[in-house]
């Protein structure tokens, strides 16, 4: 979703905003733009599509020591030069970028703009316009005229504004949208993901929501919404720009997906004690073991982690576990159970969907844990616990490890609570070891590229639409696997449950539709087989995903025998390598399908 970045006291801005944009996308977008200054010339570039069509709209005269610049995802007016950031007040002084959503611009429209000359169809353009309008109504400067722009603005925001009159400030403040302050060695920078500005510090200052920062190349000033300056101490990010390269592979996605298995080790090393046994915050198991009912909220795939470890957790710890969109949850919400515990699952930690019910949940005062993989996310601040995933920057828009990554850390703590609740004796479930034998595992399946390309070739080369199918887990799987073959391949895919198939949905099931079936459990494999049976019988071309130890000869991919409990963990592995070859094989970005983002900030 957008993107800010920002510098300020350095030569050459417009070459470090480039490339912390590109760091960005990422994230997706649909347009892009920059603001440079330097006292003397101003330059503002902007470009539909992608970053490069900026780039070649850079020309050498276009430099500053002051800069800003955005990656748009089309919210309010369709993707356009007119309507990429940054955008300019009236008379062209100001200059701003914005994430977010300004809920009430048609009224601040109305109220404060009459007469206003707008270029695009944006929310970005009124606020700007707003500020300016202050200052000459009310004979403000800049910075008051932002703060009583801020006041009458509802909705979130991370802004970056610029005034061509003091081209030695940018002005930032944030509501609910993620802001980053980055210090320089007599520059300093702003950013709304730190991996944008990784080669230009590793020390950053969190911005809350309500503050109201001044940025100059040596100083920040952070004020709270009452006007008092708050001082913070910066963290350093523990990230690696070779963390978030492509190395040698052509795509972030495959690369993710060949991470599985370190991810699996990395979690053990990071989650068990020396002595063996699991390290997770005895006060998070305490309070997860009074509660009567655990509510997991997430969105698309972390939602599907959540269901994929909903039975494991409930057999482990005997706590009822009801997985909820977050979408949903926030405005539709059930009746609680007495005490109930809430467990936020986000691989980026900024959903805004997640976080508007973790705002709900934590008015209301009860007890919540994010689990991410980004430490210091909103959603992890705002929580009362936080575990991380440990997967190392996720680039793909289409998540992989990061499903498996949520699942495994969701069985750590399972097992930590079980073991707390006395309903496991730490030999009934060894989780390191097992995790150990699916790193394994993982390392089998991923070797199997060349087949599973020829299996993407000979099942879904030419079809508009293909089902997963499966029961309990599988069935959970089947979603997952669903989702990853649309978002990317444009292929329609459904997730479905195996033996509801019948009641309706056969009746889309024509000469050579295929139908994938995914078998990992004993009790319910043969009744899935049954419901192949049934799709055959009716065209289907059925491909079937199986354990080795539930295996008939003829099935397709074969995972190889691991804990009952954590199959999933291996059936989505070549599903993901499935999507993968589907979307290459149509020719489609797999790193960057459209109408996606990365980290979805707004409702
Ligand atoms: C799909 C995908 C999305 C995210 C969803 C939630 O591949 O990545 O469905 O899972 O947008 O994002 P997070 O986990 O960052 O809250």
């Amino acid at each position: 979703m957008c993107g800010i970045v920002g510098i300020v006291g350095k030569p050459e801005a417009e070459k470090v905003i480039l490339t912390g944009l590109e760091r960005l996308e990422y994230r997706g977008y649909d347009s892009a733009g920059l603001f440079v200054a330097d006292g003397t010339s101003d330059h503002l570039v902007k470009a539909q599509g992608r970053i490069k069509n900026l780039e070649d709209k850079v020309t050498p005269k276009v430099t500053g020591t002051i800069g800003i610049g955005h990656t748009r995802w089309a919210t309010h007016g369709r993707p356009s030069e007119a309507n990429a950031h940054p955008h300019t007040s009236e008379s062209g002084r100001l200059v701003l970028v914005h994430n977010g959503v300004i809920e009430n611009f048609d009224t601040l429209q109305h109220t404060y703009l009459e007469g206003d000359h707008l270029k695009g169809q944006t929310d970005t353009e009124i606020a700007v316009h707003l500020i300016e309008s202050l200052m000459n109504r009310q004979k403000l400067d800049t910075l008051t005229a932002f703060k009583k722009a801020l006041k009458l603005i509802q909705g979130s925001y991370a802004f970056a504004l610029v005034d061509k009159k003091d081209p030695e400030t940018i002005y930032v403040a944030k509501n609910k949208s993620p802001l980053l302050i980055g210090l320089g060695d007599g520059f300093n920078v702003i950013c709304s993901d730190a991996l944008a500005m990784l080669d230009q510090t590793h020390h950053f200052v969190e911005i809350e929501d309500g503050e109201l920062v001044t940025v100059t190349a040596d100083q920040i000033h952070i004020e709270d919404q009452k006007g008092n300056l708050v001082y913070r101490e910066s963290y350093e990010a523990q990230l690696d720009l070779t963390d978030i390269e492509k190395g040698t592979y052509p795509y972030y996605m495959l690369k993710e997906i060949d991470e599985q298995p370190t991810v699996m080790r990395r979690l053990i090393q990071e989650y068990r004690n020396p002595d063996g046994s699991i390290a997770i915050d005895e006060k998070l198991l305490e309070k997860i073991t009074q509660s009567d009912r655990i509510y997991i909220i997430a969105c698309g795939t972390s939602n599907h982690a959540g269901w994929a470890a909903k039975h494991l957790f409930e057999k482990l710890t005997k706590i009822p576990v009801e997985i909820h969109l977050s979408s949903e949850f926030g405005y539709n919400m059930p009746l609680l159970s007495q005490h109930p515990f809430f467990i936020y699952l986000s691989q980026s930690g900024e959903t805004a969907d997640s976080r508007q019910v973790l705002v709900r949940t934590n008015q209301l005062g009860y007890p919540a844990l994010t689990i991410t993989n980004v430490a210091g996310s909103t959603l992890s601040r705002e929580a009362d616990y936080t575990l991380l995933l440990h997967a190392g920057p996720e680039i793909a828009v289409a998540s992989t490890k990061a499903y498996t990554s949520q699942i495994a850390v969701m069985a750590i703590l399972a097992e930590a609570v079980g073991l707390a609740k006395q309903q496991l004796a730490a030999a009934d479930f060894a989780i390191f070891q097992e995790l150990s034998i699916v790193a394994t595992a993982m390392e089998s399946l991923i070797s199997e590229k060349a087949a599973l390309s020829q299996l993407t070739e000979d099942y879904l080369g030419t079809t508009r639409n293909a089902f997963y199918i499966g029961r309990g887990n599988d069935y959970y799987v089947s979603m997952e696997a669903a989702l990853k073959l649309k978002e990317i391949s444009y292929i329609q895919a459904e997730g479905f449950a195996a033996g509801e198939l019948k009641h309706g949905t056969i009746a889309l099931i024509e000469e050579g539709t295929p139908v994938i079936g995914i078998i990992t459990d004993a009790t319910t494999g043969s009744h899935t087989r049954g419901n192949l049976q049934e799709v055959t019988s009716r065209g289907a071309k059925t491909l079937v995903i199986a354990s080795e130890d539930l295996a008939k000869v003829g099935d397709q991919i074969l995972l190889p025998v691991v804990h009952p409990l954590l199959t999933s963990l291996l059936a989505v592995v070549p599903t993901q390598l499935l999507a993968y070859f589907a979307t290459l094989q149509r020719g489609y970005d797999v790193d960057k399908p459209r109408n996606l983002a990365k980290s979805v900030t707004v409702e």
